[in-house]
């Protein structure tokens, strides 16, 4: 996850292992470089441009509610896909832009040594300029600073994208899975004002000419293949010590699985009776599970690699080294801040999980902030829409059972305890907020938020800010400790470029994953009855033809990716693309805090299942004829 504005450093690395490109071909301020491409889409994925027309191509899952907002029951865009066959039939959507990086810039010196202020560099950077957007970021825990330049488009349509049942196939099944066969892409449009600047949407305005755009390849990959992504990976936190990895593997990570185990069995139950709930809770269940099983895979990764263990002895060899110097006993202190700040933030997250879900006590939450009798019927309406009281009722029973045996007693709300007194049993208590009348729920959401400020919070904020000084110093030392080591700053939604090869991996002992998918294999798993493998018929059909057995799906790489890598460019030795990033596999998702090249791996759609489908499925031949094509 390397910044691409030092990306000068890593060349010679990246060409050893095949990269033809050089530094400038990367990132550049002064000519057009593939940065120009790659954009933060919306608020937490990547997207790149692949035409000189503003075409603009991310996951399906990326484009997901954009496509939910354009379907109804007659136009089920999410169901049946949709495929603008002129310009004229993109469609915009409000509140969805893209951002482009034009440049970044290391502050450290202004704001640490001139004492110049985030503020004004921000000021200066987007003074005069139209959709020009500035932050300074704090990397390596704030030793050092950089200010990020971007220029924000928000006039941005939505052009084609396929089935969900190709675009989402395999569903929670396969997600974070490998082998895999999810067909994971939507196409929008970014469109500028006659000179090509940022402008709110107008049917004026005019498709956006980009300084630079993906050339494709259909050359294809091979295990071994050098690739590198350009992207805006999330959050990692590769430095932490071995304390703050116990808790995430061993105390967290564990309550959190349960939790979501029990509530995702309630709503599938439901989900299995009905077709209309089944509809109300996917993208709910979706949501809940992504996350639900992206924390197991990344527990037993930290379990199975010794981390914790590995960590504590790093740590014993840094404080071996750092006797006598500034560093010294950093890692000890740190440790006590742990242990101090572990009850407290394990009730923060026992609070989100459990309280926090009660779909009930949002809605009265939401009806307490609504300005008028207006807003509070639109909130009322978009909730009922997707609410089944039952599925919210049993989980309310549930996770106010767990909140019970799992928070430590000396944290447990007063409230808690009186409405258990109170009620004798949380199933005459949820009788009491499932009555129909919101005031209990208003009063549960109140109680709680009103608990977790004035008892939680300030400790978790006050640790946590200590914790974060330390580990200012701490940074410092682990650099000075390895000065032959490259550190990279931890992910933080900013554009990085990462590097690997196309592989396989051995998921267990005795067993290879072989580093691509086909069509053959979407049709191994096409099932009609089963949802997440329910492929649509004219799928069937063209496969019936005969000659697509090996129609590439998506392939595997050793690139360091994390979430908001969605939608982000694999790219080839060339600088050519060849596919989208849009998932981990489970085995290695403890790549978030500890890399391990034998076993993390990122899939990528194979640009060339893109274009299959939006030539036999799309059947937009017009799309194509936009792209350009290196072979
Ligand atoms: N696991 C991927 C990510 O973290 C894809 C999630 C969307 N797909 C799904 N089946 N829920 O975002
Ligand atoms: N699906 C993730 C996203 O939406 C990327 C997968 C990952 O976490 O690596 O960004």
């Amino acid at each position: 996850m390397w910044l691409p504005a030092l990306i000068s450093q890593r060349i010679a690395d990246m060409q050893a292992k095949g990269l033809k490109l050089s530094a400038e071909d990367i990132y550049s301020v002064n000519q057009a470089s593939l940065k120009d491409a790659v954009v933060l889409f919306g608020s937490g994925c990547t997207g790149e441009l692949i035409s000189g027309e503003g075409l603009l191509i991310t996951n399906h899952h990326c484009g997901y509610s954009q496509i939910q907002r354009h379907s109804s029951v007659e136009h089920d865009y999410l169901r049946d896909g949709f495929w603008a066959m002129n310009r004229g039939e993109e469609l915009p959507n409000p509140g969805l832009t893209v951002k482009f990086l034009e440049r970044m810039e290391d502050v450290t010196a202004l704001i640490v040594d001139k004492g110049v202020s985030a503020e004004d560099l921000i000021r200066q950077a987007t003074a005069g300029g139209k959709g020009l957007k500035a932050q300074v970021e704090s990397l390596f825990y704030g030793n050092q600073y950089y200010l990020f330049v971007f220029r924000e488009y928000s006039d941005v349509r939505l052009v084609g994208a396929p089935p969900s049942s190709i675009g989402k196939f395999g569903g929670d099944t396969d997600n974070w899975m490998w082998p895999r066969h999810t067909g994971d892409f939507s196409i929008f449009r970014v469109y500028a004002d006659r000179d090509n600047n940022p402008a709110a949407y107008s049917p004026d305005n005019v498709p956006y000419t980009p300084k630079r755009f993906f050339t494709i390849s259909r050359a294809g990959v091979k295990e071994g293949d050098f690739t590198f992504i350009y992207g805006c990976p999330g959050s990692t936190q590769e430095y932490i010590h071995s304390e703050g990895v116990r808790y995430v593997a061993e105390i967290s990570d564990p309550a959190k699985v349960d939790l979501r185990t029990q509530r995702l069995d309630i709503q599938s139950k439901y989900m299995s009776q009905s077709q209309a709930v089944r509809i109300q809770y996917s993208s709910k269940y979706a949501s809940v599970s992504n996350a639900w099983k992206k924390w197991q895979g990344e527990m037993k990764g930290i379990a199975k690699n010794n981390v914790v263990e590995r960590k504590r002895r790093y740590e014993a060899a840094f404080e071996q080294w750092a006797k006598g110097t500034e560093y010294a006993g950093l890692t000890q202190k740190l440790a006590a801040l742990y242990a101090e700040l572990e009850p407290y933030n394990f009730a923060r997250e026992m609070y989100q999980e459990t309280a926090g879900t009660v779909e009930i006590a949002s809605l009265a939450a939401a009806l307490g902030r609504a300005a008028d009798e207006e807003a509070r019927e639109r909130v009322r309406a978009s909730f009922y829409k997707d609410y089944y009281q039952p599925i919210d009722r049993e989980s309310f029973i549930a996770m106010m059972t767990e909140f019970g045996r799992r928070v430590p007693a000396g944290l447990v709300p007063a409230y808690y305890k009186d409405k258990l007194a109170q009620h004798g049993s949380i199933e005459a208590w949820a009788d009491e907020i499932f009555s129909g009348d919101l005031g209990a729920a208003a009063e549960f959401s109140n109680r709680f938020t009103g608990w977790y400020r004035e008892e939680i919070y300030p400790q978790v904020s006050r640790l946590n800010a200590a914790i974060t000084a330390l580990y200012k110093d701490y940074m410092r030392g682990q650099m000075a400790f390895e000065p032959e080591r490259s550190f990279y700053p931890d992910a933080n939604l900013t554009l990085r470029v990462a590097y690997g090869k196309v592989s396989g991996y051995a998921p267990a002992d005795g067993v290879w994953y072989y580093p691509y998918s086909t069509l053959k294999g979407v049709m191994e798993k096409d099932n009609p009855d089963i949802f997440d493998y329910n492929i649509p018929q004219v799928l069937r059909d063209i496969y019936a033809k005969g000659g697509y057995e090996d129609v590439p799906v998506c392939f595997l790489a050793t690139n360091h990716t994390t979430g908001g890598n969605s939608g982000s460019p694999v790219i080839n030795a060339d600088g050519n693309l060849i596919g989208i990033n849009f998932d981990r596999v489970w085995e290695g998702t403890m790549s978030d805090i500890v890399f391990d090249p034998e076993i993390c791996r990122n899939i990528s759609l194979d640009i060339r299942y893109m274009l299959f489908i939006v030539e036999n499925i799309g059947k937009a031949p017009h799309l194509l004829a936009e792209m350009r094509f290196a072979d």
